[in-house]
């Protein structure tokens, strides 16, 4: 069996690639181990946080920002063309600082990001509160940011693979790629239980799981799992509608008067499940920003895996020692927020144009020894 382009991995990334390269007029399968959506993309609170959690100017803000501006738009395309609302929450966010180091690092964040010509201000004492009045007197101040923005982020999953369904992509559940398959220094489709499918172009969009596939062709992707637990609430009324996001945790309304609280960040780790700790901890931090959540009531917990990377930044674009083989992974804790960005220039570099910002997403960025001049090939191992 041949496809044009298999993508590997139905998470937010694979799907959103697979969604741009149909729309452009290609022929595009979808093969994901388990089910569409069945790790991180799921799990994720959904925060289009391009400001947020970005604490220094450079590539990786550019690329946020660039992302968040296209989500408008392609809301409103899946909306019309699907039906599915993703909820998206207009009211912005807020960064919290608890001492005086924290205001000062917050403050200089949003100096460097006004200068940039974003949106962000410093608001403390009264002005705070007045707009605010369910958040702790603690806090020192918050840095505004009136254009992150969140959404219900299993539903724009579910947005985008309606709309690659809709546009002929074809998925397949329950189809684990365990080998990249290799023709004269190039690859030439992929190995999974059910047997071989030839491609004349494959992309690596496998989440956390990448790294393992990678090595089949005797490529280094140094991605880390890093495990986030979260967890919702109930609250009796609705407290506040904007983001909160402070050191210890984050907390994000949702529709239906639930708060999603998250998360943890625990490196190195496939182990899944949602400790004790991570609850006790996540619910005494949400408690101290916001002591009225004392009186909701506990929804859920839920846990997955992050795609890390050593500088938390992606990897994007072809691989320069192996043909026909695309890399779109490693989004860490913005693969929500970077889905359309990568979508479209993974599906144009995939078409032939020529984009020099990926350059600063490549796998020879780090310059380290990624192994594939020496085709170091390993056995996969799906952990
Ligand atoms: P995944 O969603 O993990 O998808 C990868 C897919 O590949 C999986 O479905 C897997 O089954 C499949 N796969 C793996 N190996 C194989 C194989 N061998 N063959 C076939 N298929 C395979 N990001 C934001 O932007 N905003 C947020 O608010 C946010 N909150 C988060 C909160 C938590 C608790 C967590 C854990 C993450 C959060 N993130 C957030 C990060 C975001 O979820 C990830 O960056 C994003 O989901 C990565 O998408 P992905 O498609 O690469 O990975
Ligand atoms: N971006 C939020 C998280 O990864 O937990």
């Amino acid at each position: 069996m041949k496809h044009e382009v298999i993508v590997v991995g139905g998470g937010i990334i694979g799907c959103t690639i697979a969604y741009f390269l149909a729309q452009a007029g290609a022929e595009v399968a979808v093969m994901e181990r388990d089910h569409v959506g069945a790790h991180a993309s799921s799990a994720a609170a959904g925060m289009l946080g391009a400001q947020v959690e970005m604490s220094f100017p450079g590539p990786m803000v550019d690329l946020c920002l660039a992302s968040r501006r296209m989500f408008p738009e392609l809301q409103h395309e899946l909306w019309e063309q699907t039906g599915v609302d993703v909820e998206l929450n207009r009211a912005g966010m807020l960064r919290l600082a608890w001492d005086e180091e924290e205001k000062k690092r917050l403050q200089e964040r949003g100096q460097w990001q006004q200068r940039q010509g974003e949106c962000a201000h410093w608001c403390e004492g009264d002005a705070l509160w007045r707009d605010e009045p369910e958040l702790s007197r603690a806090v020192k101040g918050a840095l505004s940011l009136p254009l992150d923005v969140q959404l219900h982020a299993p539903r724009w999953l579910k947005a985008m693979e309606l709309r690659a369904r809709q546009l002929g992509v074809q998925f397949y559940s329950g189809m684990e790629v365990q080998a990249l398959l290799m023709r004269k220094g190039s690859v030439s489709g992929v190995e999974t239980a059910l047997g071989s499918f030839e491609a004349n172009q494959v992309v690596l969009a496998a989440g956390a799981w990448s790294a393992a596939l990678a090595r089949t062709a005797g490529v280094k992707v140094p991605i880390v799992p890093v495990k986030g637990e979260s967890l919702a609430l109930q609250v009796p009324v609705p407290l506040f509608n904007k983001t909160y996001f402070s050191k210890g945790c984050y907390l994000v309304p949702k529709a239906e008067q639930q708060v999603i609280v998250g998360a943890t960040e625990i490196h190195h780790t496939f182990t899944r499940g949602v400790s004790a700790e991570a609850i006790q901890l996540l619910l005494s931090e949400a408690i101290r920003l916001v002591p009225a959540l004392k009186e909701s009531t506990f929804l859920r917990s839920w846990s997955s895996i992050r795609p890390g990377s050593s500088d938390r930044m992606p990897f994007l674009g072809p691989v320069t020692e192996v043909g026909n083989l695309y890399l779109a992974c490693g989004h860490f804790r913005n693969g929500i927020l970077l889905s359309p960005i990568t979508g479209k220039w993974i599906a144009e570099a995939m078409m032939g144009k020529k984009n020099p910002v990926l350059s600063s997403f490549s796998l020879d960025r780090l310059g380290v020894d990624t192994g594939a001049d020496r085709r170091e090939v390993v056995k996969y191992d799906s952990n």
